[in-house]
């Protein structure tokens, strides 16, 4: 049908698709009129109900008619599809020249590090270039992303440039959600993904080719990976191993993995830098102030700022848009373009959509966009200088959230995102001596920074019991390792001796924080797993379950209480939530009049029925007990007995193990009421340590529970035993 295609290829014109359909009617029409000027079906009639008069006139006049509505312009006829202009674009990438060298590499060598400028081509080209030479054929193409927006985007964009449906050929698998089908050959997933692939086929059969992309980010489970995968390529010496890298870490893992270096050369073009003069109290609102200034005062080009988090690219979006309604039409349109992890899948792609003529977009982006994802038309950066980054604490066993200053490598790709596809220019609110005196050079890998916990279980159901002599790229401190040995004993994961227990085994089944799979597990004890995997499903879809329109801020806080009635707790109200939820039958209505989030919740139906297939994997029996809370916390307590705190005075609490000041936050049903004994999901440092997510407990429980990690002088009630003061608080250094 020549009239879709033409009308799809033209991108530009959002009407070309409607006129192109009405040239074809009208096409049509001609044929259909005959000689007797009289329409010859109803359809006919129908589509032209206000046109008729007009075409009869036209017909009438018979050359002028076939001049004026017929005409197939030659361009039109050879109008390029959507598939084929895709295809031109592949060709005109940096990697595109390369190809029959990069091909000829990969089939010299089963070990191959790739190293590309961000934009190059390496995540969207290398699969289809591999499938193209036929690889596919003796197994799949799998490419790991460090991020699940990254997996999902790529493999749409690829779907679309092989002409596929997304989830058949081409498919992405992400926690929680496997978009592929039997036909799928080229597979984009979260590293996670691939990690967690390895407990059912440890020595990926199914695949021909692995690619670790984005493998500068050096993310846990990355890491993780590049040892696992070191090993399997000894004896599965069909298997390619590519490493694709944006920056130029490549002489390590070329080192790691005693491989070549294909180098794909970027296009470059120069980025001026500025750097503030003194340094910024606030840099949401000079980011904000700086986004209007470059609108009002340089030529056109979009611009792309990078925040820490979904919560600040709102505070930002929202004041950026009261400010350019302020402004009314004095400025030209500012297209504002959030993009985060949870950001819905038809949102993400708007930042993809071209700029129209007089308009600059702004992109307000996490980390996602210094490397994962290129966004074409970027001509200014700001650069706040922030990321939020994990830390963890082996000492105290305390995980957080920091919004940290960047590394100079960050601030270097960062700048980079200018400078495409023309001149960009770079705007760091940070002040020059900063960048050379205060930033690190190198981001810490997360293997360094983290809790270990998961990735033990992980190693240890793969049957790597020695930690310590596992090929690490760079090892975890032997502290974090400990710590997570320790963790994992304490649940009952492992025996003394450091094996895995049958209840770990059935933990590891979870893709969930050992803590939350073991109150799963806990939970067929309990009687509850029905109620406790809903509860899972909602602690996993993180703090985006309520919204608060500020116009709507009392109506929105009086429906979130709602649940809380009887000062039920956090993972109680969470749990009402989802019933409530579920006894509308999953209305929607009934999640605008709660200020619920709609989609969070669907998310949480999709986790929550995968975890329930996992129940039965693992042999519990789905039980429902929802009037016995009590039942409900203390399968809470089973997986987070570590997460305890006691009040003391002024409304702060005392952690019992590992002592340090924390808070309730102030989003909990709890914030008011500070109950004597607490159990919590998880810390969290913004302007204080605040506990997220908390219940009350009674502290009795956690003898009965955890005999082996409490005694009951740890929970009695006396002010004899003060903890020396200070001691909690070098934590968080
Ligand atoms: O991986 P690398 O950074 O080398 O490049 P890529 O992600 O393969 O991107 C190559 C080109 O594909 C970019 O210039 C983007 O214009 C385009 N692309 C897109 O339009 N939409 C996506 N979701 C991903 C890439
Ligand atoms: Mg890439």
């Amino acid at each position: 049908q020549r009239y879709r295609d033409s009308g799809a290829g033209d991108k530009m014109n959002p009407f070309a698709e409607q006129e192109a359909w009405e040239d074809h009617q009208i096409g049509k029409a001609k044929m259909k009129f005959g000689s007797d000027n009289k329409p010859k079906d109803d359809e006919f009639q129908y589509v032209f109900e206000d046109q008729i008069d007009f075409i009869k006139a036209s017909v009438i006049d018979g050359v002028e008619f076939e001049n004026k509505f017929l005409p197939e312009s030659p361009e039109d006829s050879i109008a390029k599809s959507e598939l084929e202009r895709l295809q031109a674009d592949r060709k005109t990438l940096p990697i595109y020249p390369l190809r029959d060298e990069l091909l000829q590499a990969v089939n010299d060598y089963q070990v191959l590090v790739i190293v590309g400028e961000t934009g190059s081509g390496k995540t969207t080209q290398i699969p289809q270039y591999l499938h193209e030479a036929g690889y596919t054929k003796r197994g799949k193409i799998g490419c790991t992303q460090p991020r699940r927006v990254a997996a999902m985007s790529v493999a749409a964009r690829v779907s679309q440039e092989m002409g596929v449906k997304l989830g058949h050929e081409v498919g992405y698998s992400i926690r929680f959600e496997d978009c592929t089908s039997e036909k799928t050959v080229i597979k984009y997933m979260t590293d996670g993904m691939l990690l967690r692939e390895f407990l059912g086929e440890p020595d990926l059969a199914s695949y021909s080719v692995v690619m670790v992309d984005e493998a500068h980010e050096r993310t846990l489970s990355t890491d993780i990976l590049f040892g696992l995968l070191k090993d399997i390529a000894r004896y599965r010496t069909d298997l390619k191993l590519l490493i694709s890298s944006a920056t130029l870490d490549a002489e390590k893992f070329s080192e790691y993995f005693d491989a070549p270096i294909f180098k794909i050369p970027g296009r470059r073009y120069p980025v001026e830098i500025h750097y503030t003069k003194s340094p910024e109290a606030d840099y949401i609102d000079a980011a904000i102030v700086t986004v209007l200034q470059i609108h009002v005062t340089q030529s056109p080009g979009d611009v792309l700022v990078f925040f820490t988090g979904q919560e600040e690219i709102e505070a930002a979006e929202e004041i950026l848009k009261h400010r350019t309604r302020g402004l009314g039409t004095k400025i030209s349109e500012l297209i504002i373009c959030p993009i985060y992890a949870n950001l819905p899948t038809e949102l993400q792609a708007k930042i993809f959509e071209p700029t129209p003529e007089g308009a600059r977009k702004v992109v307000l982006a996490t980390n996602i966009a210094e490397t994962s994802l290129t966004i074409d038309g970027i001509k200014y950066v700001i650069d706040p200088g922030f990321c939020k980054i994990k830390s963890y604490n082996p000492r105290t066993g305390m995980e957080s959230l920091l919004v940290t200053p960047i590394s100079k490598a960050s601030a270097l790709q960062r700048a980079g995102r200018s400078g495409r596809t023309g001149p960009g220019k770079c705007f760091r609110l940070y002040t020059a001596y900063s960048y050379h005196h205060d930033m690190d050079d190198n981001t810490v890998p997360e293997i360094q920074r983290t809790n270990l916990a998961n990735v033990v279980l992980t190693l240890k159901s793969l049957g790597i019991h020695n930690l310590v002599d596992f090929d690490f790229l760079d090892p975890p401190p032997s502290e974090a390792l400990l710590r997570a040995l320790e963790l994992l004993f304490a649940l009952s994961a492992l025996n003394s001796l450091g094996e895995l227990t049958k209840l770990g085994r059935r933990m590891a089944e979870f893709p969930l924080d050992p803590m939350l799979s073991k109150t799963i597990v806990a939970s067929d004890k309990y009687k509850c797993s029905d109620e406790i995997i809903s509860i899972a499903a909602m602690l996993s879809i993180g703090n985006s379950i309520f919204y608060r329109p500020k116009d709507k801020q009392v109506h929105a806080d009086n429906a979130r209480l709602n649940f809380h009635t009887g000062n039920v707790g956090d993972h109680i109200a969470l749990l009402k939530v989802y019933s409530s939820w579920k006894e509308t039958n999953f209305s929607t209505q009934w999640c605008y009049e709660n200020y619920i989030q709609v989609r969070s919740m669907k998310r949480a139906r999709d986790i929550r029925d995968q975890l329930q297939g996992l129940l039965e994997r693992v042999e519990i029996e789905l039980t429902s007990n929802p009037n016995d809370l009590d039942a409900i916390k203390k399968a809470i307590t089973s997986g987070f007995f570590h997460h305890t705190a006691k009040m003391q005075k002024n409304g702060s609490y005392r952690t019992v193990k590992n002592p340090q000041t924390v808070y309730i936050h102030p989003s909990s049903g709890l914030a008011q009421e500070l109950p004597r004994w607490v159990i919590y999901h998880e810390l969290v440092l913004t302007t204080k340590e605040y506990m997220r997510q908390v219940t009350e407990l009674k502290p009795e429980w956690l003898v009965e529970i955890a005999p082996h990690y409490y005694q009951m002088k740890d929970v009695e009630e006396s002010g004899s035993k003060k903890m020396p003061r200070g001691k909690g608080r070098a934590v968080m250094d």
